[in-house]
């Protein structure tokens, strides 16, 4: 790509003004590893954009380039108008960044950390004074106030961290697995804390190993798996492709998936999806239990023996069998003992809209 200097002001009119997070074709690679293999995103301004994706997909990678932390190999990123590679002043005035691993100094209570970020972003001790007051409050953290920020929970933590990335009221905020590692409440507590930031018009780009995480606060998603992005749509869309609650079962003799499969695939709208190597089969449902009895019943009339039957949402593997028709490859293990074969598996299962 020539590298031609971008104008550093975004000329209003253009429709690529609303929005805020842009990549074309981004690579990187770290010696012969390639972490990002040409990614395409696009988040308007206002919205929540999850990156979606296993460890070692390129999430940290991707949110460490459009944060100018990292410099890209190739391909372009915008963030909030600017060029990441040209501009990236002007991108840091205009971002917030809360990394995988919490940032706070330990030595500091809460409201200290606060106001060092503040007063290290420029603020007048006033200025400063208060805004700490403001984030205090929102994010719960007004009665720890005072005390050394080594002895917080991870949920307390994690807010605090987050806290310090919108201290100077950014107009775009990068969230690394915001929420890996808490427990359910400081999960919803960081999920309210996100809802939040998005009422007040702010743009986020999130990344997350869960679906469910994804689909409760993303506005749009993008999947991602060995540096590209495999699948990309809304939270509603990327649901109906997944499914909701999702059958799930191991055939008691291996040699009966096929038949298990044709029994599942009578019972409902969906198509069962297999992983012969587990000897599963999974299949979502609209009405959980109603149809698990369904199957059961048919499995018995057919004489079919099934063992670990499970109701449950889905995860994140059950979104690689759907959005790409085979198992998520485990990352790291095997894989030169792993026979080519075709790109997509016989039971590809078409295109979905949203599909790239
Ligand atoms: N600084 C680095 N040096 C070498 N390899 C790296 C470095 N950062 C990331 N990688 C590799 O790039 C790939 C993507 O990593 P990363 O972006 O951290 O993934 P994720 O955040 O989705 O888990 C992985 O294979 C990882 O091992
Ligand atoms: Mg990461």
């Amino acid at each position: 790509m020539p590298r031609q200097p971008l104008p550093l002001v975004t000329v209003a009119t253009s429709r690529g003004d609303r929005d805020a997070i842009v990549t074309h074709e981004l690579t990187r690679s770290f010696g012969d590893r390639q972490a990002l293999a040409g990614i395409d995103l696009r988040a308007p301004a206002g919205s929540v954009l999850a990156l979606l994706g296993p460890n070692g997909a390129g999430k940290t990678t991707t949110v460490r380039i459009l944060s100018t932390l990292l410099r890209p190999d190739g391909g372009r990123a915008t963030v909030a108008g600017h060029d990441v590679r040209t501009a990236p002043h002007a991108v840091r005035e205009r971002i917030g960044l809360s990394g995988q691993y919490a940032a706070v100094d330990e030595r500091l209570t809460a409201r200290e950390n606060l106001y060092l970020v503040a007063r290290l972003h420029g603020m007048s001790r006033r200025t400063a004074r208060d805004r700490v007051v403001d984030l205090l409050d929102r994010f719960t953290l007004t009665e720890a106030a005072d005390r050394p920020s080594g002895g917080f929970s991870g949920g307390m933590r994690r807010r605090l961290d987050l806290a310090g990335a919108l201290t100077t009221r950014p107009a775009v905020v990068f969230l690394d697995e915001p929420t890996t590692g808490l427990d359910p409440r400081g999960r919803a507590d960081t999920w309210q804390a996100v809802q939040d930031l998005v009422a007040d018009g702010t743009t986020v780009l999130l990344t997350t190993q869960y679906l469910e995480e994804a689909d409760q606060l993303a506005d749009s998603i993008a999947v991602i798996d060995h540096g590209r992005v495999i699948a990309r749509g809304t939270a509603s869309e990327l649901k109906a492709a997944v499914g909701g609650e999702r059958i799930s079962l191991r055939a008691a003799a291996p040699g009966t998936v096929g038949a298990v499969a044709g029994v599942l695939a009578g019972v409902g709208p969906h198509r069962p999806e297999i992983d012969r190597r587990a000897g599963r089969v999974s299949v979502a449902t609209d009405n959980g239990s109603t149809d698990l009895q369904h199957v059961l019943a048919a499995l018995e009339t057919a004489g079919l023996a099934v063992a670990d039957v499970s109701l449950a949402p889905p995860t994140l593997d059950d979104a690689f069998l759907s959005l790409t028709g085979k198992p998520r490859r485990v990352p790291d293990s095997a894989d030169p003992a792993t026979p080519a074969r075709p790109r997509r598996g016989r039971r590809g299962k078409g295109t979905h809209a949203w599909r790239r």
